[in-house]
């Protein structure tokens, strides 16, 4: 075979295998240019085809067009599969009528504890928070709360073990590293000593947080729920202060005309100590909102500032039992089955 055929065969095979490593319109393009464009390898072949002998021109000539017949076929075999693979790959129907993502909302707890501060707030109290992993001291000791007390029994507490790499760990870290056991706080009493560890009255705070009790779940009952603590420390408060701050609270947040009650009761960390009743008119009963009482001296003196110069009061509200009341929810369960229907109404 004569050395013009087979450098024609050759240009074939190479396009050929060309062809077939072409992934996308791109290279499909850059090979079009290549080889079948107006100054492509297969129109060189016909300066080739010039150069011959004139007893070979007629068999090289007819291989020059074959291959190029080849090659062009080649070449719009592979377009077409190519688009047709592109059709089959877009599977979405663009013309079919979207769904629009679900757009959620704040949930009502948030909102409520917002009311909350902000009521609070325009009567002259700041926010303050602590962590919700505590230990026994700031849970317990510095509260007044005795070894002795059912409150500290293993079975009512979510103790938890810490890594023995004290300081290290993220837990440690959250609590503040100390020898005292750790566990999830029960109340946000915590934070009044957290406040009073740092802050020199005159102090004046309310405090919303989650607290954490292995309580079976029913519909006044979570294991997690939040509270609103307040703390007033200066000279000469007195329990007047407590009782008008609250009831100016609830007559602002439920409605001038509710009533409301102050049952004597008992807490370690407040002396004397109260309850605090709300009467709603549409059930006809007295709901409870929580404790309150004046700050007790043994809690200021954990805390390092003196019975003697300063008094205060504290209350600690659940707010789970607040939003209920204002928006009417009868089950407390709802605040955390993420039912759709129940948080959009909010
Ligand atoms: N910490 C109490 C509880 O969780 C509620 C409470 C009572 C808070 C009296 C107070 C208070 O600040 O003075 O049951």
């Amino acid at each position: 075979m004569s050395d013009a055929l087979i450098e024609i065969d050759q240009l074939r095979d190479r396009a050929d295998a060309e062809l077939r490593a072409v992934k996308n319109t791109g290279e499909l393009e850059q090979f079009r240019i290549k080889y079948l464009g107006s100054k492509g390898q297969v129109k060189d072949l016909m300066n080739l085809l010039a150069k011959v002998p004139k007893e070979q021109k007629r068999e090289v000539g007819q291989r020059v067009n074959a291959v190029k017949d080849q090659v062009t076929a080649a070449f719009e075999a592979r377009k077409s599969e190519m688009s047709a693979g592109a059709a089959t790959a877009m599977t979405e129907d663009v013309t079919e009528p979207g769904k629009r993502p679900e757009i959620g909302n704040r949930h009502i707890l948030m909102t409520v504890t917002d009311e909350l501060t902000e009521l609070f707030g325009r009567m002259g109290f700041s926010v303050a928070s602590g962590p919700e992993l505590e230990d026994e001291f700031h849970n317990f000791v510095a509260l007044n709360i005795p070894e002795s007390h059912p409150a500290r029994d293993p079975l009512d507490n979510y103790y938890v073990t810490v890594d023995s790499g004290e300081g290290t760990g993220r837990a440690s870290q959250a609590a503040g590293a100390s020898e005292y056991a750790r566990l999830l706080r029960t109340q946000t009493s915590t934070v009044q000593i957290r406040v009073m560890e740092t802050q020199k009255p005159p102090i004046r705070v309310v405090i919303p947080g989650r607290v954490y009790r292995p309580d079976t779940h029913d519909e006044t009952h979570l294991s997690m729920f939040h509270q609103l603590e307040a703390l007033v420390v200066d000279e000469n408060v007195t329990m007047v202060d407590l009782k008008s701050t609250i009831m100016q609270f609830v007559h602002a947040y439920f409605g001038k005309e509710t009533k409301v009650r102050f049952r004597p009761s008992f807490f370690p960390f407040t002396e004397p100590s109260a309850e605090v009743d709300v009467f709603f008119e549409d059930k006809q009963r007295w709901v409870e909102l929580g404790g309150c009482g004046m700050v007790h001296p043994n809690v200021f003196k954990a805390c390092g500032i003196d019975p003697e110069k300063y008094t205060g009061w504290a209350f600690g509200f659940g707010i789970e039992r607040i939003a209920m009341r204002k928006y009417a929810i009868n089950d407390i369960r709802y605040f955390v089955e993420n039912d759709i229907r129940f948080l959009k109404q909010f």
